[in-house]
């Protein structure tokens, strides 16, 4: 059986590494998973007076892309030691109408990346903070803060790197047993 997997880019910038990583990872995942980015860049800041029937259309096309995933995957930098805000208003927005969350029991996995040795590990934990509370099974192992991601990738946007390449490759295959076993029924 196939999973379908939402993939969040907490970039908004045309030559980001946390897109070309979230292509990467989609290049060296199993068949069982199908990876769809899913976009956050035109999402309207939240505002619950928008928020009911008339809520943005953004926000209900984003609503319904997470909703029909299986599982999701953040793919985040970091900005000053933290999330950057279009990915926190997305996971604000994906979280209402009040007891309609769309993330709700679907597993999830946060990957964190940096031109920096830290790899966006404080973006990460803030992350998972919020995701505990949005009942998002996250996947523990592997921890994933890449580090050096600007030396990542060719021309091309193909990973360089043989052992970078194995390590995207056993995240994807963890994630894809995770994904499979924590699956909403
Ligand atoms: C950054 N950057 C950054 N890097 C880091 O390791 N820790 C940090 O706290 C920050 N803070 C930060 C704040 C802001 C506002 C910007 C714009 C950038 C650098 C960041 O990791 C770098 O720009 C990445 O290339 C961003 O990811 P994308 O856009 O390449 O995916």
């Amino acid at each position: 059986m196939t999973l379908n997997v939402a993939v969040l880019v907490g970039s908004l910038r045309k030559g980001s590494y946390t897109r070309m990583l979230a292509h990467a990872l989609a290049d060296v995942a199993p068949d069982t998973l199908k990876l769809s980015i899913v976009e956050i860049g035109d999402l309207p800041l939240y505002n619950e007076d928008l928020d009911g029937d008339a809520a943005p259309a953004a926000w209900t096309r984003f609503r319904k892309e997470v909703q029909a995933a299986d599982a999701v995957m953040f793919l985040t930098p970091e900005y000053n030691r933290s999330v950057p805000a279009a990915l926190k208003n997305a996971i604000d927005v994906g979280s209402r109408p009040y007891g309609g969350s769309s993330w709700s029991g679907r597993p999830g996995a946060v990957i964190s990346c940096s031109p920096g040795g830290i790899g966006g590990f404080g973006a990460n934990h803030h992350l998972r903070q919020s995701l505990v509370f949005l009942d998002v099974p996250v996947m523990q192992q592997p921890e994933a803060y890449l580090g050096g991601v600007n030396k990542f990738f060719d021309d091309q946007g193909k990973v360089t790197n043989e052992d970078t390449r194995k390590f995207l490759t056993t995240i994807m295959t963890t994630f894809a047993k995770w994904a499979e076993t924590n699956r909403k029924r």
